[in-house]
């Protein structure tokens, strides 16, 4: 059976993916910041299948090679890691708290899939409509992408 990693176990999507995959009889690895949090991880273990077939690895994504061990040898890699804001909840360093994590963690991956011996031969990547809806288009398709400057104004603070 093909064995998969999913990034940021702990969250929304990455838990119904968890769930998914645990139920197809697949073996999965997910990374999360700490798996000693039992009031984080805990609901991870009562998934079916999850004694069986579920390692939790720590890893973090402004940590280069976080997730080497993570990734070596799967088939597939779901990034889903990533700090998220929601509307009303803005972050005071739009850079060092969003921005940061979300380009280093992914070059983190990328470059962590790389060194993979028998390398994954797929990473999905969990992006956002934010990447393309705030721009002045009245339809939109591959060559939209949001437009920074408003981003910037839109949270408050500056990202350069
Ligand atoms: N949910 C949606 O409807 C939706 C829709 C469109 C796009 N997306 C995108 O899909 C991705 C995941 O969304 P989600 O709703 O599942 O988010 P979520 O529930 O907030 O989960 C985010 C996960 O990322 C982890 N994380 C945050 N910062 C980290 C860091 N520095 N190092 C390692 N892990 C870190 C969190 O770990 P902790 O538990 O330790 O904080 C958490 O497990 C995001 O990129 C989001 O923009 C989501």
């Amino acid at each position: 059976m093909p064995e998969y990693c999913v990034t940021g176990g702990t969250g929304f999507i990455a838990a119904h993916l968890i769930r998914a995959l645990l139920a197809a009889g697949h073996t999965v690895r997910a990374t999360v910041r700490d798996p000693e949090d039992e009031g984080k991880v805990g609901f991870l273990w009562e998934l079916e299948g999850a004694a069986e077939r579920l390692t939790l690895l720590r890893a973090d994504l402004l940590v280069e090679g976080s997730f080497d061990e993570a990734v070596r040898g799967v088939d597939g890699v779901f990034h889903t890691a990533s700090p998220v804001v929601v509307a009303g909840g803005g972050k005071d360093d739009v850079q060092g708290e969003l921005v940061d994590p979300i380009v280093r963690g992914a070059a983190n991956v990328l470059r962590s899939c790389a060194r993979a011996p028998g390398r994954a031969r797929r990473l999905v990547f969990t992006s956002s409509c934010s990447c393309v809806r705030y721009c002045h288009a009245a339809t939109l398709n591959e060559s939209h992408w949001s437009d920074a400057d408003y981003c910037k104004s839109y949270n408050g603070s500056r990202v350069d």
